[in-house]
């Protein structure tokens, strides 16, 4: 693998882990039957795709019927919203403020309202009564916050629902009220298990745990039913039809695994990078504002910052030329000239927003690569 050691965009894309890659590696050259097919070799292949559901199961918590493939963090979220909507198309919706824009503009498909958010990106519980009226079946806030790391309560979040629940049934209403969580960045460093958070909805996504793209799930708790988005041969409880990728399938499967092995130790490791970062950076520049929550309510790996009066995407190509890669606050979504929704959503105005960063570190990640970052930034803000 190349050296990674200058990037610093794991949010949007993480390296493809090399275990991961020989164990897809089969899939994709003698065992490329079809998993639907009933002789020997094409049932080993349907085999080798439970045991990728079966990890991915014990991972979350959850039983093996539970857990869906799909293409990837955008469909998963995108089952999740339309699946429940089409049900109570004459129902509504909640979700955050800083939701990814697969929850976002699904969401816009239907009466939707927002949860507001605070300063530092972390939603305001106190909103959801004002919000929420008989005929809304679906929250959707997500775990972490893929620009400024912030993390959502959703424990406290799923105790609230289940008051409402509650109070429904005493009423007589019989619309269900679905918790939701868009858990794509957060599976490398938070606790994803589904009965601890009290979700009935949760997406990862393979891609940003050092698996294959285009490859994910959604857990579904057994009795929540959902429309599907996609009709055809019946796969995946026909939830999600067309042959399976069985090679990302199953690389993502022994990704989530390894990730999940080294929570604890990249949590650790990384938070103290980042913290490191936060305040190399406040020192040595006087023109910096941290953007998101400090400490354990910010994912370990994301450092979020405008740096008043420079142009982002200037600087992103500067720190390119020195062979750094970072993000502008818009990333994660392919080039927009838009300002960032969520840095908006915690009261940045445009000229700050166009002069925000966002700095996210993993595996390769290291001290002389956080030193090197600060001092190619204090190189060209000296310059400009
Ligand atoms: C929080 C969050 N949700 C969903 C997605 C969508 O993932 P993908 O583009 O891999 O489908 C991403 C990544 O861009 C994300 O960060």
């Amino acid at each position: 693998m190349s050296d990674l050691s200058l990037y610093f965009d794991y949010a949007s894309a993480t390296p493809l882990d090399p275990k991961s890659l020989r164990v897809m590696l089969p899939y994709l050259s003698d065992d490329f039957y079809n998993p639907s097919a009933i002789y020997l070799k094409a049932i080993n292949v349907k085999k080798a795709i439970n045991n990728a559901r079966a990890i991915v199961a014990k991972n979350l918590g959850c039983q093996l019927g539970e857990v869906i493939f799909t293409a990837g963090g955008t469909e998963a979220n995108n089952l999740a919203i339309s699946g429940v909507m089409q049900q109570y198309p004459n129902n509504n919706l909640l979700i955050s403020s800083i939701e990814h824009d697969s929850v976002l503009l699904t969401a816009n498909n239907y009466n939707y309202q927002t949860i507001p958010v605070n300063n530092k990106g972390i939603v305001l519980l106190d909103s959801i009564e004002r919000l929420i009226n008989d005929q809304t079946v679906l929250i959707s806030v997500m775990l972490a916050n893929n620009e400024i790391g912030s993390i959502q309560p959703i424990k406290q979040l799923a105790e609230i629902v289940t008051k409402i629940r509650q109070q429904r049934r005493i009423n007589g209403n019989n619309n269900p009220l679905i918790l939701h969580t868009d858990a794509c960045q957060a599976v490398n460093y938070l606790d994803v298990s589904v009965k601890r958070l009290g979700v009935d909805l949760l997406t990862i996504n393979s891609g940003k745990i050092y698996g294959p793209k285009q490859t994910g799930a959604l857990y579904i708790k057994g009795g929540v039913v959902l429309s599907p988005l996609i009709y055809g041969g019946g796969q995946e409880k026909s939830l999600r039809s067309g042959t399976e990728n069985a090679s990302n399938i199953i690389g993502f499967a022994n990704s989530l695994q390894i990730v999940r092995d080294k929570a604890k130790n990249e949590t650790k490791r990384l938070s103290e990078l980042r913290d490191y970062l936060i305040n190399r950076l406040i020192s040595e520049f006087n023109s910096i504002e941290v953007n998101g929550p400090k400490g354990s309510h910010r994912l370990a790996n994301n450092v979020h910052i405008t740096i008043k009066g420079t142009d982002n995407e200037r600087l992103l190509m500067e720190l390119d030329e020195l062979g750094i890669m970072v993000a502008t606050g818009s990333a994660c979504s392919a080039s927009k000239d838009e300002p960032s929704h969520v840095l908006k959503a915690i009261g940045k105005d445009n000229e700050d927003i166009f002069s925000s960063i966002r700095i996210t570190m993993g595996r390769y990640t290291d001290m002389p690569a956080i030193d090197q970052l600060v001092n190619s930034l204090k190189q060209i803000l000296a310059k400009n």
